[in-house]
């Protein structure tokens, strides 16, 4: 049987911390997600110090959820919060600008792999080829992709130890927390300092410079870090990913109305794996059916963006760090089409 948000929250109850009261009632329980069996969620201590003495509690934590029916997979982590309570306090309030960013664009979707990470270099790529300023941010702080598909490796620099460097890759500024947290055991050492609203660092101390754009890539779903970001920083729209297969799912408009809730103004749906283009004779068939997300786009009343091919091209270029849309190809075509769309939208 599938576990469920409820039973993974009822063992963590049982679970006694060191100063007293349990995870839950404490409220350090961040971004909980469960997926076929694999439960992921972050404690959050209130400051370095205290996050350093959860450790225990870490593994007894990730040793209680893997024991539950259902869990194949137990994944936590444990950071801290830097900021002072008196700052955080405040970017509860009004959301944030960044400076020199015109606007930030969201690339989300309900459920994962449809394409968020495909969608957005490729997007960014579209739009800098355009002339745009254009910044990338990967939020996905689970599972960093961009560092792959934009063919980045190198350690982003920090020389005065606040303002963090980011780098460029055709013709994008680009930022990832996978670029910061290279490897496991550095995650380990990196946990309580840096995934410290890892998130809101990236965003804050990152030297974007001035940017038409920031397009950020939304880790799947629409769990707290979601909900973080759109309460701290004002986000100008969202573009919901979906595919053809999902969207019967209501996977769109659970995160349209996640969305709403947050008061993002949802700029439409795109459609991603929309038609099959043969490698070998170009020929172009909707395997999945014809018009599913335009049709739901309409129902829901919002904008449909436009579609974007499966094609083979896509994935290995994202493979291989360079994205379909700095190269010659009808995919590219339409990355074009979507980015001079979202120009026009005021979204670009
Ligand atoms: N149009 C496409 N044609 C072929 N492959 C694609 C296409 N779009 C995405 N893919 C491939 O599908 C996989 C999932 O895509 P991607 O990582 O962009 O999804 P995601 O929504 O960001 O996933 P996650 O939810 O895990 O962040 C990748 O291997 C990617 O290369
Ligand atoms: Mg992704």
């Amino acid at each position: 049987m599938a576990v469920s948000r409820g039973d993974v929250l009822k063992a963590l109850e049982g679970l006694a911390l060191p100063e007293g009261g349990s995870l839950v009632s404490q409220d350090m329980l961040r971004a909980l997600t469960i997926e076929s069996g694999v439960v992921r969620f972050i404690i959050e201590a209130p400051d370095a110090e205290q996050a350093r003495a959860l450790e225990g509690v870490r593994r007894a934590a990730e040793e209680l959820v893997v024991g539950l029916p259902g869990v194949s997979e137990a994944h936590v982590l444990l950071t801290a919060h830097s900021e002072p309570r008196a700052e955080r306090a405040a970017a509860q309030g009004a959301p944030a600008r960044i400076p020199g960013v015109a606007r930030i664009v969201a690339i989300a979707s309900g459920k994962g792999g449809v394409g968020k990470s495909t969608v957005s270099a490729n997007l960014a790529v579209a739009l800098a080829a355009q002339g745009r300023r254009v910044g990338l941010l990967d939020a996905d702080i689970y599972g960093p992709s961009q560092p792959r598909m934009m063919g980045l490796s190198e350690r982003p620099s920090s020389p005065d130890g606040k303002v963090i460097l980011p780098l460029t890759a055709h013709g994008v500024t680009m930022m990832s927390i996978g670029l910061i947290l290279k490897e496991r055991d550095e995650a380990v050492v990196w946990r309580g300092a840096m995934l410290t609203g890892a998130l809101q660092q990236l965003l804050t101390q990152v030297r974007w410079g001035e940017l038409d754009v920031l397009i950020v890539d939304m880790p799947p779903g629409t769990g707290d870090i979601q909900l973080t970001l759109t309460q701290k920083f004002a986000i100008d729209g969202a573009v919901i990913v979906s595919t053809p297969q999902d969207v019967a799912l209501l996977d769109a408009r659970k995160a349209l109305r996640a969305f709403e809730t947050m008061n993002v103004p949802v700029a439409g749906l795109i459609e991603n794996m929309s038609t099959y283009i043969c490698p070998k004779c170009g020929h172009e068939e909707h395997i999945f059916g014809e018009g599913g997300v335009r049709a739901e786009a309409e129902r829901l009343a919002l904008p449909f963006l436009g579609e974007l091919p499966l094609s083979l091209e896509v994935r290995r270029s994202g493979d291989t760090g360079t994205p379909i849309a700095a190269t010659e190809s009808p995919v590219a075509a339409a990355y074009a089409r979507l980015a001079r769309d979202l120009v026009a939208a005021g979204l670009g």
